[in-house]
């Protein structure tokens, strides 16, 4: 079987953990035995750590940079270690945010430059990229509602909310960049539309 690498976007709150659910349900049914569902910042011990130092809501004096190159150790540890391998043995791999988290958060919203963020992950990411990239879009407000009645929020989540709408925003003109790869899904719509949504979408490039 043909290795197939998804990424999953949006704004926090936009509902991706559930949609990987299904989706990963989808697949199983298609015939992938084994598929490997990750997150970023995380999915290996030492990105997990990471994620705990990124996402410490008491370290205020964070600086942009070292932000962005935390978030690029962590997916330079994952790649290695689980998507590369995954996909060279053909697995499905599906993942909770990629490289173009980094680029909309720290390269729009942080301002550091979209350019300088890719720059900086082309060492972490190895030549790997997904296949497709699915982008649940929905009003910043909205996410960071759902985000509040579920958990304490963390280090990002308690950006302002302009920082999130830069963020919602941010997706919206990285999916114009690359149509072809980055879908965009209305995250309004019912968790069952979405899915099918989603679907479709993987069908065109499981077909291709
Ligand atoms: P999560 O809450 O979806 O697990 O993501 C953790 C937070 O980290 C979320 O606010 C988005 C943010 N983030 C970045 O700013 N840059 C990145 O490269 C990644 C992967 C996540």
């Amino acid at each position: 079987m043909q290795g197939i690498f998804i990424s999953m976007e949006g704004p926090d709150g936009s509902g991706k953990s559930t949609q990987i659910e299904l989706l990963k349900k989808y697949l199983e049914d298609k015939g992938y035995d084994e598929i490997i569902i990750t997150r970023e910042p995380g999915g290996t011990v030492i990105s997990e750590a990471i994620r705990g130092i990124i996402l410490n809501k008491d370290y205020t004096e964070m600086g942009y940079m070292t932000e962005a190159l935390l978030y690029a150790s962590a997916r330079a540890q994952l790649v290695s270690q689980v998507i590369k391998p995954a996909l060279e043995e053909g697995k499905a791999v599906i993942s909770d945010r990629f490289v173009d988290s980094s680029a909309v958060y720290q390269g729009m919203a942080r301002a550091l430059g979209v350019e300088n963020v890719y720059k900086i992950n082309e060492f972490a990411i190895q030549g790997i990229m997904p296949n497709l990239t699915i982008h649940l879009d929905l009003p910043a407000k909205v996410g960071i509602g759902r985000k509040k009645e579920q958990a304490e929020l963390d280090r990002m989540e308690l950006e302002a909310l302009d920082f999130h709408e830069k963020v919602a925003e941010g997706y919206r003109s990285l999916a114009k960049l690359s149509p072809e790869r980055i879908r965009t899904i209305d995250a309004t719509m019912s968790i069952e539309d979405i899915h099918n949504q989603i679907v479709a979408y993987v069908e065109q490039i499981l077909n291709k």
